[in-house]
């Protein structure tokens, strides 16, 4: 007997749940994009290097280039479509926006969903590999440049607008970075 390639499923998407079936090697982000015309989140690599198709699954981060779809059912999905308040941009949002933290925008929907994540887990004394002091009791460290650089540093951008990148998550963490400019980021 043949086995099935394909099943119903049904994701849960920026609060709305949407039931398509799909072939079992289906990545959430071709479902996404050429499913649910969700196209905000973008292909870059399709192979999990670029960060350009960043969404944030239960929270957390994720290339939804290496997720099945099938494995991401019943759980939070959140996209970048979903990040802002109605016609509200989100804090990150508006930071990328006032700061030109793009050029083509391309990076940009997986830059903010990572930004989004970079601040909660930062919030949550989630130690980076340039973090000093990794003692639990040490807490949170400061959000510099260079953790700010560490924590993003999965999200590319072909456009190196890295500078504004920083200075918008600082911005939207509300951190007192400085950025050398010179230096580029
Ligand atoms: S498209 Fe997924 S990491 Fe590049
Ligand atoms: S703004 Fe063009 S790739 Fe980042």
């Amino acid at each position: 007997m043949a086995l099935s390639t394909s099943s119903a499923i049904t994701l849960n998407i920026n609060g709305e749940k949407h039931t398509l079936p799909v072939d079992h090697r289906t990545t959430l982000l071709d479902a996404l994009r050429e499913r649910l015309d969700l196209t905000g989140t973008k292909k870059g690599c399709d192979q999990g290097q670029c960060g350009a198709c960043t969404v944030l699954i239960d929270g957390r981060r994720a290339v939804s280039c290496l997720q099945l779809a099938v494995a991401a059912e019943e759980r939070e999905i959140t996209t970048i479509e979903g990040v802002a308040d109605g016609e509200r941009l989100h804090p990150v949002q508006q930071a990328f926006l006032d700061l030109d933290g793009y050029q083509c925008g391309y990076c940009t929907p997986g830059q903010i969903c990572s930004a989004l994540a970079v601040i909660e887990e930062h919030a949550a004394g989630w130690p980076s590999a340039v973090t000093e002091d990794i003692r639990p009791e040490a807490g949170a460290p400061p959000l510099t440049a260079d953790e700010i650089r560490e924590r993003m540093s999965g999200n590319l951008c072909r456009c190196g607008a890295y500078v504004s990148i920083v200075q918008a998550v600082a911005r939207a963490a509300e951190a007192d970075v400085r950025v050398d400019t010179e230096a580029g980021a």
